[in-house]
This record gives C-alpha cells, sequence and structure tokens, in this order.
C-alpha cells in the first residue's frame, strides 16, 4: 500500500508537481499518508485506502502544508497536512511546540462539538493527530482566509459592492467572535491576565530601547499609558473567556455567512477585549500598506464592532491596553529587518515609522 499512496504525488492544480521542500518532508509525508491509508477504516471510515494527490506544499512562518486530495471510489475531499516547525538548537523548543500542537488538536475537537448546533460558525474536522510526527491532519473546509479576501478586494479604492462583501465579512466575524466566546473556558494554554500585561510589553519595549529603535522617553510614555489604563480596572471583576490567541486575518476563513476559525494553538482563558483587539490591530496593519486607503480599513473595523455588538469595548481600558500591546509586537516585528532585500528594507522601515506614530497617537489621545 506503501507504494500506491507514494505514487501519487500529482498536482491538481496544474502541470507543475508541487516540489517538497526536502528529502526530510517528503519521508515524513509518505509516513503520514501510509498510515492515513492503512487504517483508512479508522481515519476516513471507509475499508479501502485512498489515494493521496498533492495540490500544494507551502511553507509558513511557523509550519509547513501539504493540502492534499483523499480520493475514494465514490468520494473524494481534500485534506491539509500541517507539519509545525521546530527550530533546531532552542532549548526546549520541541515540547513547546509539542504541547502547542496537542493543544491545537484538543481545543479545534472541543470547539467542533461546541459549534455543532451553530449554523454560521465552525471548526475543521480533525482527521488524525500523530504527535511521534507532530502532524495534524484536518479535513478542508469551503472558505477563502479574510487576508486573502481583503488583498484580492480591498485594495485602492474598492467599489461600494466590494466594500460590501469585506463589510459584511467582517461582521459576521464579530458575530462569530461572540460566539466563540460562549464557549465553556477549556483548561489549557497560561492564562491571560492584565497584571502580567505591563511586563509583557516592557520586556519588547527594552529590546526596541536596546537596539536604538526607541527612545527611554518612548518607553515610559508606553509603560505610563498601561498603568494609567490599567489602574481604571482595579477593584472591577475580571471577566474570563475562551480567547482564540491568533486571531488573525489568516486565520479565519470566510464562505458567505460562514466563519471558520482555524489555527487554534494559542488558545487560553482571557478578557473578552483580548481578541477583539487583537483582531482590530490586525486590520490596522493594512494601514502602513500603501495599497489599502485608511478608510477602508476603519469601515472594516466599525463592520467587526458592530458584528460584535459591544458598542463601548473600543473605548474600554483593557481593549486599549491590549491594542497597545499587539501594537508593540508588531513593531517589533517591523524592525526585524536583517534578512530583507534592500527595497524591502527600506519599505519595512517607512512602515515602522508610520507604525510608531500610530502609537503615539493612540497613547496621546486616550
Ligand atoms: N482545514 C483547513 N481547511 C481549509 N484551509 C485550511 C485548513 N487548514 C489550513 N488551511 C489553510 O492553510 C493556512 C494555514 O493554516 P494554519 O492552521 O493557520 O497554519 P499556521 O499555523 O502555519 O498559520 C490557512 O490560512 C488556510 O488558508
Ligand atoms: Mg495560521
Amino acid at each position: 500500500m506503501a507504494s500506491q499512496t507514494f505514487k501519487n504525488i500529482i498536482s491538481k492544480s496544474g502541470t507543475q508537481v508541487p516540489q517538497f521542500y526536502s528529502e526530510k518532508q517528503k519521508a515524513a509525508y509518505t509516513r503520514v499518508t501510509t498510515r492515513l491509508a492503512q487504517e483508512s477504516e479508522r481515519y476516513f471510515g471507509e475499508c479501502v485506502p485512498p489515494v493521496f494527490s498533492i495540490v500544494r506544499i507551502f511553507r509558513r512562518p511557523f509550519s509547513d502544508i501539504i493540502q492534499c486530495v483523499v480520493q475514494f471510489d465514490q468520494k473524494s475531499f481534500g485534506v491539509y497536512i500541517k507539519f509545525p516547525l521546530v527550530k533546531e538548537n532552542v532549548e526546549g523548543e520541541y515540547e513547546r511546540i509539542h504541547k502547542n500542537t496537542k493543544r491545537e488538536v484538543e481545543v479545534t475537537k472541543e470547539f467542533s462539538s461546541f459549534f455543532s448546533n451553530e449554523r454560521a460558525v465552525s471548526v475543521p474536522d480533525v482527521i488524525a493527530f500523530f504527535p511521534d510526527e507532530l502532524v495534524i491532519v484536518t479535513k478542508e473546509k469551503e472558505g477563502v482566509p479574510l487576508m486573502s479576501l481583503i488583498a484580492q478586494t480591498g485594495k485602492g479604492k474598492p467599489g461600494s459592492e466590494k466594500l460590501d462583501l469585506l463589510k459584511h465579512a467582517c461582521f459576521q466575524v464579530g458575530k462569530a467572535l461572540k460566539v466563540f466566546q460562549k464557549m465553556p473556558v477549556l483548561n489549557m494554554g497560561k492564562d491571560e491576565l492584565p497584571s502580567n500585561l505591563i511586563s509583557y510589553v516592557d520586556l519588547r519595549l527594552r529590546l526596541l530601547l536596546e537596539h536604538g529603535f526607541i527612545q527611554m522617553k518612548e518607553r515610559l510614555n508606553v509603560v505610563n499609558y498601561l498603568e494609567k489604563q490599567l489602574e481604571k480596572t482595579d477593584g472591577q471583576t475580571l471577566n474570563l473567556c475562551s480567547v482564540h490567541g491568533d486571531f488573525a486575518l489568516g486565520n479565519i476563513l470566510i464562505s458567505g455567512d460562514q466563519v471558520v476559525f482555524l489555527d487554534l494553538g494559542m488558545y487560553r482563558q482571557g478578557p473578552p477585549s483580548f481578541d477583539f483587539a487583537y483582531f482590530h490591530q490586525h486590520l490596522d496593519d493594512l494601514i502602513t500598506n500603501p495599497f489599502f486607503l485608511g478608510t477602508t480599513i476603519t469601515h472594516l473595523q466599525d463592520a467587526f464592532l458592530k458584528g460584535y455588538s459591544e458598542n463601548f469595548i473600543r473605548e474600554s481600558p483593557l481593549f486599549l491596553s491590549y491594542y497597545v500591546r499587539n501594537m508593540v509586537n508588531q513593531l517589533l516585528d517591523l524592525s526585524r529587518t536583517d534578512r530583507l532585500s534592500p527595497i524591502k528594507k527600506i519599505y519595512q522601515k517607512w512602515q515602522y515609522r508610520q507604525y510608531l506614530s500610530n502609537l503615539k497617537k493612540v497613547i496621546q489621545k486616550n
């Protein structure tokens, strides 16, 4: 059977056969598909083994993904085989990734049953998890990543039809987040507590300061701002809920009215404003992209807020604190330009300056 599985590395998407990044990856793919085929009944509910055809192999910052078609006599469907990347020579890295991958599987399964009665919100079905290979296999969900949808539709001055489509998608995401937060909290991951926020942010500010990206005064302004915001929440009971933890535009699929949550490996318990601020700030990232108009992004943020339907969240001290936290994270990412080409370096440095000035505006305003 192994040879049958192995032979079918053919392209579905065009004439070009997808290339493996390495022999090691090819061997891992073969082992995984062989295991799936050998226990076809268990993984697919079919007595005969399927044929696998690779559609696409792509590398992401933290994983390699092989998208396949699984073909049986009477039916076929897509699967995603995700191989989280483990950085070599980093102490504790394997254990950390192993823990996150296991959490991604467990949390996805919990949400699968929690969402089973929801019409418009879902997660992919987990077909298999091979902890020894550090691999997750999920069934393909229909939909376009929100990031791609915005990139395809929102550039320049989108016409009202295109803008309405994107606004509707963001509205649905806001609504879906509300549903997500109703999930009784699972005891997984390290709690996201506002009391850890200042040390978290300041660690990153110190790095920026150390490398000359900000000045001491700027660091102190951010820390003072956070202290001021968090003081306002003193004495209030902290409302904790399910937090996605990486509620970014690439981790959400949109298909009409349907919202699919992907990539739940960073799940934890925390305040409702955490994911809300995360998403809001990820839309902000597009403001420093010259292809998008600021007004388009503002429309999308407003639609997201409308879907979430808690009008005052954007003025709340916790939202503002997490928003600033995410901005500082983004600044740190933008400050890392050493591996870029000269052109990209210039562009990213320009983005950095834009971002820093936006951060200062937020701090001054509130
Ligand atoms: N089950 C799935 N159905 C449809 N698309 C998927 C599925 N799993 C992954 N993808 C696609 O692969 C991309 C990366 O998947 P993700 O789980 O977010 O990996 P990473 O941890 O590398 O970000 C997603 O943005 C989506 O386009
Ligand atoms: Mg992802």
